[in-house]
């Protein structure tokens, strides 16, 4: 008896520790933020299977626009862009035609190439958000190392590709152990507006630009507008 009430104060205590442990939010502050697009290389492009073609294309176009909708500093990268990897889409560049865009020739790992190192560093931005092919390696070995240099990471998982699903569970979770945080393109945009009356152009641009990229969320906002359209017809 007396040692089943000690088992049950144990476990009491246990669990309140948990509740208590600290956990503090860091979240996505739209001054504090950066942009990162790693290899997003139409040849490399090929060697995703994760998510289906159509799909990705749109996140990763989706990735480059949502950093230009919210003005945020960006940097591009390239790995031996001229060989079997390939270029980058023609719309990435059109975003961010004043973006440093750095051709690595050799360095898997961008953040072994200096000239990219100073880039992120010239940006003066604590929180990094990272998104390329593959998630495996180009993003997960940045992220690390990202997380070595003192950043806070984001890693954008729905525009970030790989091989097929277990692979890029596992770089998820390798990351997710060196303390990145991995979100998707929708709560990215979410996290980075916050609240909707402080969203670029305001609340209507805000809708249009979730839902260019959000099929379901243009049908949330179409099938809105025409039920509030028949109300107002009705009265
Ligand atoms: C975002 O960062 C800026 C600059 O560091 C700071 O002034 C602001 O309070 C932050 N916003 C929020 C909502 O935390
Ligand atoms: C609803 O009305 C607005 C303005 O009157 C119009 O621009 C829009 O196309 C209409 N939408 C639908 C789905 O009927």
């Amino acid at each position: 008896m007396f040692s089943k009430t000690l088992v049950a104060a144990a476990v009491a205590l246990a669990s309140l520790s948990q509740v208590s442990a600290a956990f503090t939010y860091n979240r996505l502050n739209k001054s504090e933020a950066a942009v990162l697009v790693v290899d997003i290389q139409s040849g490399l492009f090929q060697l995703v299977h994760d998510i289906e073609p159509r799909v990705y294309r749109n996140n990763i176009l989706g990735y480059s626009a949502l950093a230009k909708y919210f003005e945020l500093p960006t940097v591009l990268t390239t790995s031996a862009e001229t060989g079997p990897n390939g270029p980058f889409p023609k719309e990435i560049l059109a975003d961010h035609p004043d973006a440093p865009y750095i051709k690595r020739n050799g360095e898997v790992n961008a953040w072994d190439n200096k000239e990219f190192r100073d880039a992120v560093a010239a940006l003066g931005k604590k929180q990094l958000i990272v998104a390329g092919i593959t998630t495996d390696v180009c993003v997960t070995f940045l992220s690390l190392s990202l997380r070595e240099a003192g950043y806070d990471v984001f890693v954008v998982a729905d525009a970030s590709g790989t091989f097929d699903p277990p692979t890029a569970d596992l770089s998820n979770q390798r990351m997710l152990d060196a303390g990145v945080q991995i979100l998707s393109l929708f709560s990215t945009g979410c996290e980075l507006m916050r609240d909707w009356r402080d969203a670029p152009g305001g609340v209507t641009v805000a809708q249009q630009f979730f839902a260019k990229w959000f099929p379901s969320y243009d049908n949330l906002i179409t099938s809105w507008l025409g039920a509030s359209n028949q109300t107002e017809t009705a009265a």
